[in-house]
């Protein structure tokens, strides 16, 4: 059945890879983010294979941009059949100490790190979970983090919004049971894409190390050893996307994917 599925943050990084990996000829990948030319360059790659693509102007931390993008994915569904799909991976971090505000930053790290890393994907899923469960089919990963899970060295804010992340997607799919529409969130460790890349020049030039000491930290982090591929992570959202496990939290720690614990239910 030809569907939509909309990726944020599809521009770069493991959301291009996760676009990437979704094309199909039956699927239009809806690639995502607040730059429109690089969201349109990753359709226009999807459609040199065969594929179908449009590219959406979407800011997660805006109100007016999401419900911009409801209307523009409402008049997509006409062309190219409802939005079964949803797959939230816009992200950023902020890198600071639990009682630091970073230098040379605008606004509150607080609000900027939970706006981007949770309530825009909560908004996101707000906007469009009413027709999935009318439908009754809908599939909706949350790319969250290991930071959602276990804390890691001078990024607070980022850490507590991916806990809220992954807190959510557990409530929400208990609420999801049953109705066709699943929730699931996939939390990489360490990934080789440029939001790392950032993150080591940053150590670096702190630590006075070479970029390469300062990614082979990172790797070192991972339990697995090394750093994840971002095609990896990406092959691992589009299973759970199949596979529509409802409530699945799915740790990528560089050895084989794995549950995330969770206390017993009451
Ligand atoms: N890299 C890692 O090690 C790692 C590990 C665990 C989890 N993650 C998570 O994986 C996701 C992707 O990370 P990445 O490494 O691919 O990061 P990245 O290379 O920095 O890419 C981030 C993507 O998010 C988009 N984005 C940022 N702010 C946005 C906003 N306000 N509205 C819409 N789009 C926005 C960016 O596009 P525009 O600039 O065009 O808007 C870009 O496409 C994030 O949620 C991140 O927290 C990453």
């Amino acid at each position: 059945m030809s569907h939509l599925a909309l990726v944020t943050g599809g521009s770069a990084g493991i959301g291009r890879a996760i676009c990437l990996a979704l094309a199909a000829p039956e699927r239009t990948v809806l690639v995502a983010s607040r730059r429109l030319a690089a969201c349109e360059a990753v359709a226009e790659q999807i459609r040199s294979v065969g594929g179908r693509a449009a590219a959406l102007e979407l800011d997660v931390t805006r109100a007016d941009s999401i419900a911009a993008a409801a209307g523009r994915v409402a008049e997509l569904e006409d062309i190219g059949g409802p939005l079964t799909e949803l797959v939230n991976n816009a992200g950023a971090v902020d890198v600071h100490g639990a009682f630091e505000q970073p230098a040379g930053l605008a606004g509150d790290v607080w609000k900027r790190q939970f706006d981007v890393n949770f309530h825009g994907p909560r908004r996101l899923i707000e906007a469009f979970i009413g027709p999935m469960r009318s439908r009754g089919i809908g599939r909706i990963v949350n790319v969250a983090s290991a930071a959602g899970l276990r804390a890691f060295p001078s990024i607070a804010a980022y850490v507590a919004a991916k806990h809220a992340m992954v807190g959510y997607t557990r409530a929400a799919a208990m609420e999801l049971s049953g109705s066709g529409v699943t929730m699931a969130a996939v939390c990489p460790y360490y990934v080789d894409s440029p939001m790392i890349d950032r993150g080591a020049a940053e150590l670096a030039a702190d630590r006075g190390w070479s970029r390469e000491r300062a990614l082979a930290e990172f790797a070192g982090r991972n339990p697995g050893g090394r750093l994840l591929s971002m095609d990896e992570v990406a092959a691992a959202v589009v299973d759970l996307l199949k596979s529509g496990c409802n409530g699945r939290v799915l740790v990528l720690d560089g050895g084989p994917p794995r549950e995330a614990s969770e206390e017993p239910e009451p």
